[in-house]
C-alpha cells in the first residue's frame, strides 16, 4: 500500500498531501516545501497552527498555485528532540485524520531536513501510517457511514536522501505488516482462530523460501510425552497443536528460538474464570499471533547468518469432563512432575513443553518467550509496559533496547531462588502455582526450569497485548504488540 515517488509534490495527483512541521520558539516555522509556505505564514499568524506535537491543519490549497491534491495537512512534530517515536505517533496521527476525510490516496512529503537519520524518519512513519489505518471490520456485513473511509494509496515523497528513505520506508513497512498481522490473528473470536489456525497459517508462511514448517498432533504429543499440552487439552473438545516454524539459512549460524503462548480461549478450566470479561480471553494466544507474525516479517526480509525457530503451543483452556482437576500430577515433556493445583494457569504448562522441546532439539544460542501468562503484572506494571524476566543480563539488554526503538517498552523484574521455591510442591516436583505474592515472577520462575542453561528471556504481555496505553497508531482493544520487537531483536542480532 506505501510505495515512493520522485515526482513533485505540485503535479502530483492525490486527495490529501502531507507535510511535517516542526514547531519553533519565535517566527515561522521551518517548512521544506515552498508551496505551502505562505498559508502556514498565515495558519501561525491566526494562531491555527504552531508546529505542537499531535498538532494538524488541514486546508484546502489555493487556486493560484496549480496544486493537485483537494487538500493539503499540516502535521506539527512538536520542538521536543526528536524521537523515532514521534513519527510514528505523526502517522498514526495522519492515518486517524486521512480516514476521516475519507482520503482514498496520498502523497507525503518525508521531512529530510531534520535533526534525525532520514531512514528512520520513514520507516516510522510508514509503521505509524500502517498501525494507525488498521481497523477489524471482517464480521460486520454492514458498515456505518463514518466509518466508511478506507485507503488505497500511500506515496512517499523524499525531496532528499531518496536510497535511505526508500531502505528506511520498506523496514517500517514489513513491521506494521507484522503487528497488523497479529492484531488479526488476536481479533479473530475463539470459534473463529482455534489451534488448527495456528498451524494453517505457519504452513502457508513454509511456502517461502527458507522456511519450513512441522505440525505436532496429539499423537505425536503423546509420543513424545507432552504431559502440558496434553493435560492443559483435555478438557477441550478440540484437538491441540504444536506449530513448529523454522527459518534457516546456514547449519553454522547462531538459532534464536521464538516461543509464543497459543490458549485459543482460556476459561480457566475447572478453577474456572469469572463470568465477567472473560471473552477477552480470546485474546490468551496473542504470544503466539506475535511469534508467528515475526516470522511473516523475517520471512519477508531474509536475513542473513541467523536462523530462528518459532513454536506455539496451542490449545483451548476448557473445563469438559475429561479435563484437568486440581491436585492433579502430570508429567512434563523431559520427565518433571507438576501438581497442578490451579487450572487456570495453564500457560505455563504449555509453555514448559515448548521451551524444553524447543532447547532439547534445536539447541538455540537464546530463547524468547512471550505470553499473556499473568493478571499480576497488570496489577504491577499496568497497561504500559511489558514485564521481562530473565536469567542472561546480555539477552535481557537486547530485549530492553529492541522494546525501547519499537515503542514496545519493556520492565525487568528479577528472578532467583527465593521466588523459585515458592513452586515447591510437596507430592511433585513443581507446583502450578506460588502463592499470591510476585505472581508474574513465580510464573516466570515456573518457566525457567525448563530452559536449563540457555539464555532465555520471558515477555508479560497480559498488560499489554490489549488495553495497551492508547495511541495514535494503537487502537482501543487488541494492540498487535511483540511482533515488532522480535523483528527488531533479530535485526540487531549479533
Ligand atoms: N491468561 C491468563 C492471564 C491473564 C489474566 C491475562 C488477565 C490477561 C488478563 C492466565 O492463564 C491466568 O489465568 N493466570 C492466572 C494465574 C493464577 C491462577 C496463578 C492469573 O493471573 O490469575
Ligand atoms: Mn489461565
Ligand atoms: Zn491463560
Amino acid at each position: 500500500m506505501i510505495t515512493s515517488t520522485n515526482r513533485k509534490p505540485e503535479n502530483f495527483i492525490c486527495d490529501l498531501l502531507v507535510c511535517f512541521v516542526r514547531q519553533v520558539e519565535e517566527g515561522y516555522p521551518e517548512c521544506s516545501s515552498q508551496f505551502i509556505e505562505k498559508q502556514l505564514k498565515f495558519a501561525v499568524d491566526s494562531g491555527d497552527f504552531t508546529g505542537k506535537e499531535e498538532e494538524i491543519f488541514l486546508f484546502y490549497p489555493e487556486p493560484e498555485a496549480k496544486l493537485k491534491t483537494k487538500r493539503i495537512m499540516l502535521v506539527g512534530l512538536g520542538k521536543k528532540e526528536l524521537e523515532r517515536e514521534t513519527f510514528r505517533l505523526a502517522g498514526g496521527l495522519v492515518a486517524g485524520q486521512a480516514l476521516k476525510t475519507r482520503t482514498q490516496n496520498m502523497l507525503v512529503v518525508v521531512p529530510v531536513d531534520l535533526d534525525f537519520p532520514s531512514d528512520e524518519i520513514s520507516e516510522c512513519l510508514a509503521e505509524g501510517l500502517l498501525l494507525g489505518v488498521y481497523r477489524f471490520r471482517k464480521y460486520k456485513t454492514k458498515i456505518d457511514e463514518d466509518e466508511k473511509g478506507e485507503i488505497k494509496k500511500i506515496v512517499f515523497y523524499p525531496k532528499i536522501n531518496a536510497s535511505a528513505v526508500r531502505k528506511g520506508l520498506q523496514k517500517g513497512i514489513v513491521a506494521g505488516e507484522c503487528g497488523n498481522k497479529v492484531r488479526d490473528m488476536a481479533n479473530e473470536p475463539g470459534n473463529h482462530w482455534t489451534p488448527v489456525d495456528f498451524g494453517l497459517y505457519a504452513g502457508a508462511l513454509a511456502l517461502k523460501p527458507r522456511m519450513k514448517c512441522k505440525i505436532l498432533e496429539q499423537k505425536e504429543l503423546k509420543r513424545l510425552k507432552m504431559g502440558g499440552i496434553l493435560g492443559v487439552n483435555q478438557g477441550s473438545a478440540l484437538p491441540p497443536r504444536l506449530v513448529i516454524l523454522e527459518y534457516r539459512t546456514k547449519k553454522t549460524a547462531p538459532t534464536i528460538l521464538l516461543v509464543g503462548k497459543g490458549i485459543t480461549f482460556d476459561s480457566g478450566g475447572i478453577s474456572l474464570k469469572p463470568g465477567k470479561g472473560m471473552d477477552r480471553m480470546k485474546y490468551d494466544m496473542c504470544g503466539g499471533a506475535a511469534v508467528m507474525a515475526a516470522m511473516q516479517g523475517i520471512s519477508m526480509e531474509q536475513p542473513k547468518g541467523i536462523n530462528v525457530v518459532a513454536i506455539v503451543p496451542a490449545t483451548e483452556n476448557m473445563p469438559g469432563s475429561a479435563a484437568l482437576k486440581p491436585g492433579d500430577v502430570i508429567t512434563m515433556y523431559g520427565g518433571k512432575t507438576v501438581e497442578v493445583l490451579n487450572t487456570d494457569a495453564e500457560g505455563r504448562l504449555i509453555l514448559a513443553d515448548a521451551l524444553a522441546y524447543g532447547v532439547d532439539k534445536f539447541k538455540p544460542e537464546a530463547v524468547i518467550d512471550l505470553a499473556t501468562l499473568t493478571g499480576a503484572v497488570v496489577v504491577g506494571l499496568g497497561h504500559h509496559r511489558t514485564g521481562l524476566m530473565a536469567n542472561n543480563d546480555e539477552l535481557a539488554a537486547k530485549a530492553l533496547a529492541a522494546g525501547e526503538r519499537s515503542g514496545e517498552p519493556l520492565w525487568r523484574l528479577p528472578l532467583g531462588k527465593e521466588y523459585s521455591k515458592q513452586l515447591k510442591s510437596e507430592i511433585a516436583d513443581l507446583k502450578n502455582i506460588g502463592g499470591p505474592a510476585a505472581g508474574t515472577i513465580t510464573a516466570a520462575a515456573f518457566l525457567e526450569e525448563f530452559v536449563g542453561e540457555t539464555p532465555w528471556a520471558h515477555f508479560d504481555i497480559a498488560g499489554t497485548a490489549w488495553d495497551f496505553t492508547e495511541k495514535s497508531y494503537i487502537p482501543k482493544g487488541v494492540s498487535g504488540i511483540g511482533a515488532r520487537t522480535l523483528l527488531e531483536l533479530v535485526r540487531a542480532w549479533k
